[in-house]
């Protein structure tokens, strides 16, 4: 496991071993039973995401690193000079280096990761590519209300960086609750960069989130496996298989951990009974269109002012204002 470098101060707000447990206890007493996406992403599980996305079914971030390749100088100048880049989500930064490169004068980076392991590796990483570049790690549940680390210069404008299309994994009403936050962390001069993944025909979601080399049902498994580390469970990984499905009309894929058998499992001393072939909810992602991310947005009082997308259009990287700042004019959607 990689160190965050000692002059960089890292900002402790991770989720304590209580917060795991009360949360997977209420999910596993739910009906049906279900379990938050976000702890996922423990060490393991950040770095099986990252094998995920080098998958040749995993479009989307192939698609979402070549259109900020094609447009990062575009990109920065709609952000402007003198920016506070907040990563929400951070993992291992990847697309990160494309923005810092081309925003002038960025007063400060603030990674805000769950993974300590991951949020460790890409500072570090990230410190040495930009040596004049102010590093505030945060090590912090993103969907928690968060104190951000004050940087030594004043910006002129926060900016909130959210890609991956990590907004799928919240339903309508939490991606609108989560939009608002990010408003009001912002401020009415900031700016919202979000990457959004899109509708398209359905074989090419499924098989995304459906690899045939197993790495996405390890990584949906490994939640068990953490459980099981952490929680003292015994959830047996044999008695239990990954499912994702795309449903048409809610233009989502929902995962589920599924149990191949009757069986009873202890976690923390309860104990909890599966029905041969019931199915717990692990992770929704979800698909938009240009239309329905603009009416989200607007729910969270936010206003779609460019759309980025690559060639084949399977991706967008949206860039969203407050819907009552004095410069919200909308530009017309700018394809590939
Ligand atoms: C990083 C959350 C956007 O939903 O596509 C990938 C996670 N899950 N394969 C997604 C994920 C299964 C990914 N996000």
């Amino acid at each position: 496991m990689s160190t965050v470098p000692s002059e960089i101060f890292l900002h402790d707000l991770h989720p304590s071993a209580a917060g795991i447990r009360g949360e997977v206890l209420a999910g596993l007493a739910h009906r049906p039973k279900r379990l938050p996406s976000k702890y996922l992403y423990d060490a393991r599980g950040s770095e099986l995401f990252e094998r995920i996305c080098e998958l040749p079914e995993y479009y989307l971030t192939r698609a979402e690193l070549s259109l900020m390749r094609a447009h990062a100088a575009a990109i920065a100048a709609a952000l402007g000079p003198r920016t506070l880049l907040v990563e929400y989500g951070s993992g291992s930064a990847t697309k990160t280096p494309l923005l810092l490169e081309r925003l002038a004068d960025v007063v400060a980076y603030v990674p805000v990761e769950i993974s300590r392991s991951a949020l460790g590796a890409s500072v570090e990483r990230l410190s040495g590519q930009f040596p004049g570049t102010q590093m505030l790690p945060v090590w912090a549940d993103f969907t928690q209300p968060l104190t951000l680390p004050e940087p030594v210069r004043s910006p002129r404008r926060t900016v909130i960086y959210f890609p991956g299309s990590t907004i799928g994994n919240f339903d309508t009403d939490a991606a609108v609750c989560l939009l608002s936050q990010m408003r009001r962390e912002m401020g009415p001069d900031g700016m919202a960069l979000v990457g959004v993944d899109l509708v398209k025909p359905e074989p090419l979601i499924e098989a995304a989130y459906n690899d045939a080399a197993g790495v996405t049902a390890e990584f949906t498994l490994n939640l068990l496996r953490r459980l099981n580390e952490e929680l003292g469970a015994d959830f047996d990984l044999r008695a239990f298989r990954h499912r994702a499905r795309y449903h048409p009309e809610r233009e989502r894929i929902e995962t589920h951990i599924v149990s191949r058998a009757e069986q009873e499992v202890s976690v923390d001393g309860h104990r909890f009974h599966f029905a041969a072939g019931e199915a717990m909810q692990v992770e929704i992602s979800c698909k938009y269109s240009c239309e329905s991310f603009a009416r989200i947005a607007k729910r969270a009082g936010l206003r779609v002012m460019q759309v980025w997308t690559d060639p084949q259009r399977l991706f967008s990287v949206q860039c969203l204002r407050p819907a009552g700042s004095m410069h919200a004019h909308p530009q017309p959607v700018r394809a590939d």
